[in-house]
């Protein structure tokens, strides 16, 4: 009948997770499902923290049910509006017609643009506090991170920190809700990365701005709107999010992107890759981006430090799904990575030059030498040149 967990004092869990869906946001495959996590806080006052996707409503309803034991809703934060965390506000409209809604201004103003409803809320923002009782949430401005209007909020009761988007991660969860009850950095750290990266990724700036008035708080417990909870070991998540924010690569070593239509580009990544771990590289990686989804390719970008993009030209233009991980690279702010390019063409190779455009407008990547241009299959020269650009990539 129920799915709840408490997590702190007067603090209840009571998210749940949709396996069914096959795209999140339509857009990012989740072949581990996702999770959905919302909060209740029992004090002198009742109090929703978010809310809930549409496709787990009935469960969240009845867990919320429980939770309450018989008492009402008083109030709900909408730390961010997005319909993955705030579906459900009709229906508990109908249900608790007392309840108040907390939320930015913005926030308020996107409950009647998404709902058509003129609701009763309270408008916060930075250093706004809510009175429960013994808990007390404290308002943070999160702009970006990862809508506009987003709030995140600490109690500072029991020092827990409600982090709306951030810190959120791919993949439903089972009852072990917090990091410290499964092995994150093995099964979730990837999944945690590609939705940092796919999600919040383009808003770096604002991350670090977040990161930054966190830090400055004592948090003894992290709860997101997604994936686990944290209760210790937060430098772990932290340095991760620290990188990310900063476009820093959490592995020095290279990842190779090739496009390749009769699989001639393909054979030359695999013999730069084999080259390089000739040369002592560990940790190589070469994707297929016809085959591999551009999400995930987005997340191993941002993970390591140096990118090969090998491709194709077609229609005198980059491969057409290299092309669409290069967009969405330069979409998502991805700066600071050394690159190698490798060009393949039967008549009028101009992908590496169209590449190369693509990059100028990304901060900080610098382009190695040479670039290494392919007539339809690799011939000495051009194996030559592989072999320099090999040196090039390995180069201390
Ligand atoms: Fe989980 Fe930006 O919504």
């Amino acid at each position: 009948m129920y799915n709840v967990r408490n997590v702190a004092e007067g603090i209840y869990w009571l998210g749940a997770s949709d396996r069914r869906l096959e795209l999140f946001e339509n857009a990012y495959p989740v072949p581990n499902g996702m999770s959905y996590n919302n909060y209740v806080i029992i004090d002198d006052k009742t109090c929703l923290v978010d809310g809930i996707d549409d496709a787990v409503t009935r469960q969240f309803m009845e867990n919320l049910d429980h939770v309450l034991a018989g008492r009402t809703l008083d109030y709900m934060v909408v730390h961010h509006m997005e319909p993955d965390h705030c579906s459900a506000i009709p229906e508990l409209l109908t249900k608790y017609p007392d309840m108040k809604i907390v939320a930015s201004q913005k926030a308020i103003q996107m409950i009647d643009q998404f709902y058509h409803l003129k609701v009763d809320a309270v408008a916060v923002k930075e250093k706004d506090t809510l009175e429960l009782g013994k808990h007390t949430l404290n308002f943070i401005a999160a702009p970006m991170v990862h809508w506009p209007e987003v709030m995140m909020s600490f109690d500072s009761y029991t020092g827990a920190f409600f982090s709306a988007d951030a810190f959120g991660a791919f993949g439903a969860m089972s009852g072990n809700i917090f990091a410290d009850e499964v092995d994150w950095e093995k099964d979730w750290a990837d999944e945690a990365r590609r939705y940092y990266a796919n999600i919040v990724g383009k808003y770096g700036a604002q991350t670090t701005a977040v990161l930054k008035k966190a830090s400055a708080l004592d948090i003894r417990m992290i709860l997101p709107l997604h994936g686990h909870l944290w209760r210790k070991d937060f430098n772990l998540l932290l340095d991760r999010y620290n990188k990310w924010a900063s476009y820093t690569p959490e592995k020095d070593s290279v990842v190779i992107f090739y496009g390749s239509v009769y699989g001639n580009t393909a054979n030359a990544a695999d013999i730069l890759a084999m080259k390089l771990a000739e040369k002592g590289l560990k940790d190589v990686r070469v994707y297929d981006v016809s085959k591999t989804t551009v999400s995930e390719l987005v997340s191993r970008a941002f993970e390591y430090s140096k990118i090969v993009f090998a491709s194709s030209t077609y229609n005198a233009e980059i491969f057409d799904h290299m092309h669409t991980l290069l967009t969405d690279l330069e979409n998502h702010n991805l700066s600071n990575r050394t690159v190698g390019i490798i060009e393949n063409g039967s008549w009028a190779p101009t992908a590496g030059k169209k590449i190369t455009e693509i990059l100028g407008n990304m901060k900080n990547m610098t382009v190695l030498e040479p670039l290494v241009s392919v007539k339809s299959s690799l011939d000495g020269t051009s194996l030559a040149k592989l072999e320099e650009l090999a040196d090039a990539l390995t180069a201390k």
